[in-house]
């Protein structure tokens, strides 16, 4: 290196840095799944009722456990470092949950996490998580009923027909793709399998920890990506449905704020963070819209995986930048994902560009068709 090509080094790396430190954090947002719960469907072993006592698809202590720590986390780096007041304000932050039991107590774990006790009870602050019914929530709750967008599926897997194609992808997923090095376990106790796996209290078979370590998490993700038109099986309308309120929502958040530029007031009139709690379908749609999806390296998200929108604001040339970070669980670290490729983050107009692809202002339209005209024949033959 010349004497001249090292100073253009140095200077380049002083330019960056005083770019870098000048970026100010004015706004977080966080996409983030549930904790550890029982499978859906089934138990792993024989003991599993008795530890998963909650039920199947619900909560365990353990999932408390999880969320809660993965709340510390998030305290250490929001609100340790005075970005969110310990006292909790609620005008600065805001909790949604997807309205089923095992999210809304992820949720409520947490956010109870982020803040000081109560000065003489010492009891934890326990911020409120603002639902919606899950019927209605196109949010933050997957609809995996619709009859329509599944075209691809239906052709690939050659099923008989478009009424309830999660179901029947499943079935023939199970039936056809399950590795081989699973062949010992019933391949419908794929999910509980991988449910179960971390839990210390619940002793799984070797057969059925080495299927949970590696292919059981990889056969769920390629599930997760049919479901939500994520990668390997991207589908606009899918993708949308399962993401595209989300992504708008995200991006009028980051709108909203940015606007208020330099304007103190402006920017306390809107909460500063927002948590939203949803699953592992969602999280990883999202994932493929901001283009990070092989962060999760074709595995499934881990419980308390987690999405965060950082936007930060040049005080010297007042733009603003994007930063997306995986945490994929509480065991994991905060990933930056490298959108835009540029050490500032993604400036806010290519952050739009993307985003623009896939955010919509209405839920996508479902077409139930099919699945109501099934029921109602059934119900005319129950009545003859
Ligand atoms: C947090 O809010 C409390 C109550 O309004 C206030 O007394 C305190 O100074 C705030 N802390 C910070 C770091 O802003
Ligand atoms: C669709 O196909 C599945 C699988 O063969 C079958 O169980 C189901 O009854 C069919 N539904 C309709 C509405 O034809
Ligand atoms: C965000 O702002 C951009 C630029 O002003 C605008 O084109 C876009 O429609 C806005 N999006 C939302 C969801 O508010």
């Amino acid at each position: 290196m010349t004497p001249t090509h090292r100073w253009i080094l140095l200077l380049a790396v002083v330019c960056v840095g005083a770019t870098l430190a000048n970026n100010v954090l004015i706004h977080v947002q966080v996409v983030i799944r549930h904790g550890d719960r029982a499978a859906q469907d089934y138990f792993a072993t024989d003991d599993s009722a008795r530890v998963l006592f909650r039920g199947l698809g619900e909560l365990s202590d353990d999932g408390i456990d999880n969320a809660h720590k993965q709340g510390l986390d998030f305290k250490k780096k929001y609100v340790d470092t005075g970005f969110i007041n310990a006292s909790y304000i609620p005008s600065e932050i805001v909790f949604r949950a997807s309205a089923v039991p095992r999210v809304l107590m992820s949720a409520g774990s947490f956010s109870n996490a982020l803040f000081r006790k109560t000065p003489e009870g010492g009891y934890p602050i326990i911020p409120p998580i603002m639902t919606k019914e899950y019927k209605d929530d196109a949010l933050l709750a997957p609809a995996l009923d619709c009859e329509d967008g599944w075209d691809d599926i239906v052709d690939a897997m050659k099923l008989p027909n478009s009424t309830n194609v999660a179901g029947q992808s499943l079935n023939k997923m199970e039936s056809e793709m399950w590795p081989e090095s699973c062949k010992d376990v019933p391949s419908e106790k794929v999910d509980a399998i991988i449910a179960e796996l971390p839990n210390k209290a619940i002793k799984m078979s070797d057969p059925y920890v080495n299927c949970a370590k590696d292919p059981a998490r990889k056969f769920m993700y390629e599930y997760l990506e049919l479901l939500g038109g994520s990668g390997s099986h991207r589908n606009e309308m899918r993708l949308k449905r399962t993401v595209g309120l989300l992504t708008n929502e995200l991006l009028a958040n980051i709108n909203t704020t940015a606007a208020c530029k330099f304007d103190n007031d402006c920017l306390k009139k809107n909460p500063k963070m927002r948590v939203y709690y949803s699953h592992d379908v969602n999280v990883l749609a999202l994932s493929d819209v901001f283009d990070s999806i092989s962060k999760f390296e074709n595995v499934n998200p881990a419980f308390s995986s987690a999405l965060v929108f950082e936007l930060y604001r040049n005080s010297a040339t007042g733009y603003h930048y994007v930063h997306v970070l995986l945490k994929n669980g509480q065991d994991a670290e905060f990933v930056d994902t490298g959108l835009c490729e540029t050490k500032e983050g993604c400036h806010i107009d290519a952050f739009r560009a993307r985003a623009k692809k896939f955010a919509i202002q209405e839920p996508m339209p479902c077409d139930h068709t099919q699945a109501e005209k099934a029921k109602k024949e059934e119900e005319e033959k129950n009545k003859q």
